[in-house]
């Protein structure tokens, strides 16, 4: 018998996902820049990174049965107020349910059901929310530090960006000097 060293670290509090598996990824303002109410040629060239996703998953990811863990990192950039944000989607296998929790910094998940109806949870360090397979969901920044969320989730889940691209979340989201405000679209 033996044992071994483990693969993969998710650090907590730092919530930093690391190990040789771990794969990355990053989105700039200009790969997101459609999903805010203000658009703008100055938003084409912008370096800025909104956010970060990490994902570590074994075996066969077309498996049912197997999961992803994963990280999402959330810079706290606003654009004309209105709050960073992922670019939330439905699972493309609706039996598929996902685990976020809270790490560092403050936010909000955003639910939406397939009819459109939309609610939200809070975000702080120890939530945990679980995410019906049926639900679009979506992080949101609310605060004025890096938001660290992490997930667990089928690797079979898939992701259905083209559902919320073609009906969007109803309500966006603002800070306004530390108010925040859910502004119907
Ligand atoms: O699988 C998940 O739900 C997360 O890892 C998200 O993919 C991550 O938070 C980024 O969000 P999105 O894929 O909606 O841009
Ligand atoms: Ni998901």
């Amino acid at each position: 018998m033996k044992i071994i060293d483990p693969k993969v670290y998710h650090k907590m509090p730092e919530g930093i996902l690391e190990g040789d598996e771990v794969k990355h990824y990053k989105k700039y303002l200009k790969d997101v820049k459609n999903l805010y109410k203000y658009e703008d040629e100055e938003l084409n060239d912008s370096g800025t990174i909104m956010y970060e996703v990490h994902s570590y998953g074994k075996g066969d990811e077309d498996k049912k049965g197997n999961l992803f863990w994963g990280l999402t990192v959330m810079n706290p950039v606003y654009i004309k107020d209105e709050c960073n944000m992922t670019r939330g989607h439905f699972h493309e296998d609706l039996n598929c349910a996902e685990f976020y929790f809270g790490l560092q910094g403050e936010g909000l998940l955003l639910l939406m059901n397939k009819d459109g109806e939309m609610w939200a949870e809070k975000i702080s360090k120890g939530s945990l929310h679980h995410i019906d397979g049926e639900l679009a969901h979506r992080i949101i920044n609310t605060g004025n530090e890096v938001l660290k969320v992490g997930a667990c989730w089928p690797t079979v889940s898939g992701h259905d960006y083209k559902s919320i691209e073609d009906k969007e979340f109803p309500y966006r989201v603002f800070n306004n000097n530390g108010e925040i405000q859910l502004v119907a679209r």
